[in-house]
């Protein structure tokens, strides 16, 4: 039987960083495409050459044409500007709208069976154009979000009560950024809600740290955004979808009225295996959480509704 395919669009810190998770933990052959000529196929090389010490036999190919990722069980879209400094996410959307666009249309058109992981930003709303732009059913366009915002709210949880993280859970909904929802009662130590472990204004601070999270680590870098947590996080899904382990995790997906929410990417808990999304697990949510859960909702609409003013305009 042939090895699984992942094709990662875009080279650049986030993609590359893909490309390296997913070959040395075996899960694929990768296929690294980029715009840049030769810096797909020297990452690939690079990481095709690490392959002896680190002990796998999966092959790591760069290429410009999409021709050569034909037949990909997995598509993962990082291509298109990071943020910078200063930036928000939403300066962004109309650049990157066009360049997810382009590479959705040409990577659907050569891997008609693959799985959408998108993790460009603003992160909603490039989902909603690679659900238009390669016309597959919403269960296979995944946005990658809440995977990363959960770990960074466990890893200051478990900084905070000095537990292991392995001994942490975090629950965050809504959209990725400011908005999102990080929900402490359902967020756990030990299976413990925080809520029992820590005064109700230090997990607020570690909540804002995590809205935080992405902004927080550009002002450090000063060039560049978050990559290496980010990448971890899209090789958890790249697993469990390949693997079929029906892992749950925070994901934006397409609501078709789940949540009281329809024709709209959020991020919330789905079941990730071989078909891509098989279920969307809705939660009862108390009244400040879905009063929080909407304003994320409300501005992830703005945003689908900003880009589809500039398409129009
Ligand atoms: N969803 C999340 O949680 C999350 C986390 C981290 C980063 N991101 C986003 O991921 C994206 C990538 O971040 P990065 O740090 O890897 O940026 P980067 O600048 O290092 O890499 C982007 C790459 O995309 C390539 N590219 C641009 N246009 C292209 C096209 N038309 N076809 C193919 N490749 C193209 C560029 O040449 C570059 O190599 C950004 O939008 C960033 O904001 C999202």
């Amino acid at each position: 039987m042939p090895r699984p395919q992942v094709t990662v669009v875009g080279a650049g810190n986030v993609g590359a960083s893909v490309a390296q998770r997913v070959a040395e933990a075996s899960l694929a052959d990768v296929v690294l495409i980029d715009i840049v000529d030769g810096l797909p196929q020297g990452k690939a090389l690079d990481l095709a050459e690490a392959a002896p010490v680190v002990g796998h036999d999966m092959r790591v190919t760069g290429t410009n044409d999409f021709a050569d990722t034909a037949g990909s069980d997995i598509v993962v879209v990082t291509s298109g500007l990071a943020r910078q400094p200063g930036m928000s996410r939403d300066d962004l959307l109309s650049k990157n709208a066009g360049i997810v666009r382009s590479v959705v249309k040409q990577a659907a058109a050569n891997s008609p069976d693959a799985i959408f992981i998108i993790v460009t930003n603003p992160l909603d709303a490039m989902c909603h154009v690679a659900l238009e732009a390669s016309g597959f059913s919403p269960e296979k366009v995944i946005g990658m979000a809440g995977v990363l915002d959960s770990a960074r709210f466990r890893t200051f949880i478990a900084q905070e009560l000095g537990v292991s993280v392995s001994s942490t859970h975090a629950f965050v909904l809504g959209g990725h950024g400011d908005t999102m929802v990080p929900l402490p009662r359902y967020s756990t130590a030990g299976g413990v809600p925080i809520t029992e472990l820590m005064e109700a204004g230090r997990i607020e601070e570690l909540v804002t740290r995590t809205r935080n999270g992405g902004a927080e680590i550009v002002a450090l870098l000063k060039t560049g955004s978050a990559y290496y947590a980010p990448a971890a996080s899209v090789t958890q899904m790249v697993d469990s979808i390949l693997n079929d382990r029906n892992m749950i995790l925070p994901c934006a997906a397409y609501l078709q009225g789940q949540y009281g929410v329809d024709g709209l990417f959020v991020g919330v808990p789905v079941k990730l295996g071989r078909a891509g999304i098989t279920q969307v697990v809705e939660i009862e949510l108390a009244d400040d959480e879905r009063a929080a859960f909407d304003r994320s909702t409300d501005s992830v609409r703005e945003l689908v509704d900003a880009m589809s003013r500039m398409a129009a305009g």
